[in-house]
């Protein structure tokens, strides 16, 4: 069964949708470790209480990002994980891990990519003025939230929403897409062709 390495930093939501779509049996696939940067991720508890190991790689201790990347690489081998799901990480992946895992790294962001990457999604949108976004989950390549896309949902903007009520709704799909997606690689149906990704 395919293992899965969580990354977070945060409180972990999508994390959770993800354990929970692993043990009702929706996805063949195990979250084997979650590790966090931030010591105070919230998400490290919710593992925990599923009895899977929360490892803190607190980045802050490493001066070198490589050396930094091998040890959460190092991490990842132990428990022979074989696909990298970036929950709420909110570190940029470098080459180390990278290179360790080609094509085998995903994340999830909230807009519909290629509008709004980076940080604050949300409000990037709302402040656009669009009418649609969303949530996308992704491989993540080199660029910062570039790389081939594998499923998006697009969620409605209210002409009365706030930041924090439109990021509600997002969330809510991204708690749909991402252990879709997930299922998707586990069950081996996805082909990427250039920037396309395609359902086999
Ligand atoms: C989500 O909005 C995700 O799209 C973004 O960071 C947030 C993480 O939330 N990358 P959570 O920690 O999964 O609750």
């Amino acid at each position: 069964m395919l293992q899965l390495g969580v990354l977070i930093s945060g409180r972990g939501t999508n994390l959770q949708a993800i354990i929970d779509a692993c043990e009702a049996g929706k996805v063949p696939a195990k979250v084997a470790v979650v590790i966090a940067n931030d010591p105070s991720a919230g998400g490290l508890e919710r593992a925990k209480k599923h009895n899977i190991p929360a490892v803190v790689i607190d980045n802050r201790q490493f001066r070198d990002k490589h050396i930094y990347e091998l040890e959460i690489v190092k991490v990842l081998k132990e428990h022979a994980v074989g696909l990298v799901c970036l929950a709420g990480y909110m570190r940029i992946v470098g080459q180390v891990l990278l290179a360790h895992y080609p094509q085998k790294i995903v994340n999830i962001h909230p807009s519909l990519l290629p509008s709004f990457p980076g940080l604050n999604a949300q409000k990037q949108a709302l402040d656009h003025g669009v009418t649609v976004t969303g949530c996308t989950v992704h491989y993540v390549d080199e660029g910062c939230d570039t790389g081939p896309i594998i499923v998006q949902s697009a969620v409605p903007v209210k002409e009365d929403d706030t930041e924090e009520t439109l990021s509600a709704r997002i969330l809510e799909q991204e708690h749909h897409i991402y252990p879709l997606a997930i299922e998707f690689i586990a069950k081996d149906k996805l082909q990427v062709e250039g920037r396309k990704v395609r359902l086999k």
